[in-house]
C-alpha cells in the first residue's frame, strides 16, 4: 500500500505574480478554500497516512497556516462560532499528518524530492504537484489502484494539443495495457513539437519508487537549469524500471498560471 505522500511547495510561483510576491500560491483561495486543502483532501481520501511538505523559509506562511492555535483558541473563546470550531478542528486533523522539510534554494522538483529521502519508509510513495488540481474523480486513488494491480511506478497522464507539448513532460508509449494505461518507454521534459514522442503529457501525480533517490542525488541540472524529476524517471526507465502512464478521468485544472488559476474557481463552482 502507498501510505506516504510528498508535496513540493518550495517554488517561487513567478507566473502568479503579483499575487505571490508575499503570499504562497498554495494558500490562495480557490472557490473559498486554500488550494492546498484540495490536495490534502485528495490524499486523505486515497488512504494516505503521512504527507511531507517541502517548503522554504520564504514560504513559512504555509507552516504557520497549520500552527495558528493561539489565534483560533482566542477567537473560539470569544465567539464560540461552530463554523470556526469546525475549521480549526479540520486544521488540527491535517496537521497531525503533515511533516515539514526544507529546500533552501528552488533548484527544481528533483532537488525538492531529494530533501525527503530519509523520511520515505516504503518501496513506493506518492508525489503531488499542488499546482495541478484534478477534480470530479480522485486521481491519486485511481493511481494507487493501478499500482496495486501492476506493482510498479505510475504517472498521471493526459492527451494534450500537439501545439502545446513544450509546456509539459511528454512520454513515449511502449505498450498499451488498456484504454487508460500505457507502459512508458521514455519521458522528455518540455520538448519542442519535433522532439515530442507523443501528445501524452505527464500531470502532477506520481507514484515513484524509493530507488529514485539514487538517481536524483547524481542528477545534473536539465532544461532551464533546474533538476527535473522527469530526468530521474527517464534514467530509471532506461534501467528497466517499469512505469505506467495512467490517463485519469477527472478534470484537470492548471492553477499555476494566472489564466488557469482564475478559471479554476469557475470550474469548481460548475461541479
Ligand atoms: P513549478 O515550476 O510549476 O512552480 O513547480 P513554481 O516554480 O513555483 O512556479 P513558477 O513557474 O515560478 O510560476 C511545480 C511545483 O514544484 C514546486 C513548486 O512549489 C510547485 O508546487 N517546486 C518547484 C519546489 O518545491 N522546488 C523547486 O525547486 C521547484
Amino acid at each position: 500500500m502507498i501510505k506516504q505522500a510528498i508535496i513540493p511547495l518550495a517554488g517561487l510561483g513567478t507566473r502568479l505574480l503579483p499575487l505571490t510576491s508575499v503570499f504562497p500560491k498554495e494558500l490562495l483561495p480557490i472557490n473559498g478554500k486554500p488550494g492546498i486543502e484540495y490536495i490534502i483532501d485528495e490524499c486523505i481520501e486515497a488512504g494516505i497516512k503521512e504527507i511531507i511538505f517541502i517548503i522554504s523559509k520564504k514560504k513559512i506562511m504555509i507552516k504557520n497556516y497549520f500552527y495558528n492555535d493561539k489565534f483560533y483558541k482566542n477567537i473560539i473563546k470569544k465567539k464560540n462560532d461552530p463554523r470556526i470550531i469546525f475549521e480549526y478542528k479540520k486544521i488540527l486533523k491535517y496537521r497531525k499528518m503533515i511533516k515539514f522539510v526544507y529546500q533552501d534554494k528552488p533548484l527544481g522538483t528533483g532537488d525538492a524530492i531529494l530533501k525527503t529521502k530519509k523520511f520515505i519508509k516504503d518501496k513506493f510513495f506518492l508525489m503531488l504537484l499542488p499546482d495541478d488540481l484534478i477534480i470530479k474523480k480522485n486521481c491519486s486513488k485511481s493511481m494507487i489502484a493501478v499500482h496495486k494491480k501492476y506493482k510498479c511506478s505510475v504517472m498521471a497522464s493526459m492527451s494534450v494539443d500537439k501545439k502545446t507539448v513544450s509546456r509539459w513532460g511528454i512520454y513515449k508509449i511502449n505498450n498499451k495495457i488498456d484504454n487508460d494505461n500505457f507502459i512508458i518507454d521514455g519521458v522528455i521534459e518540455k520538448p519542442n513539437q519535433k522532439q515530442a514522442p507523443s501528445n501524452k503529457a505527464v500531470i502532477g501525480r506520481y507514484i515513484l519508487p524509493k530507488i529514485i533517490f539514487n538517481k536524483l542525488s547524481s542528477l545534473k541540472p536539465g532544461i532551464g537549469g533546474e533538476i527535473h524529476v522527469t530526468d530521474a524517471i527517464q534514467s530509471l526507465i532506461y534501467n528497466d524500471e517499469k512505469f505506467i502512464g495512467h490517463n485519469f478521468i477527472g478534470k484537470y485544472l492548471d492553477c499555476g498560471s494566472m489564466h488557469g488559476y482564475i478559471n479554476s474557481s469557475l470550474e469548481i463552482i460548475k461541479k
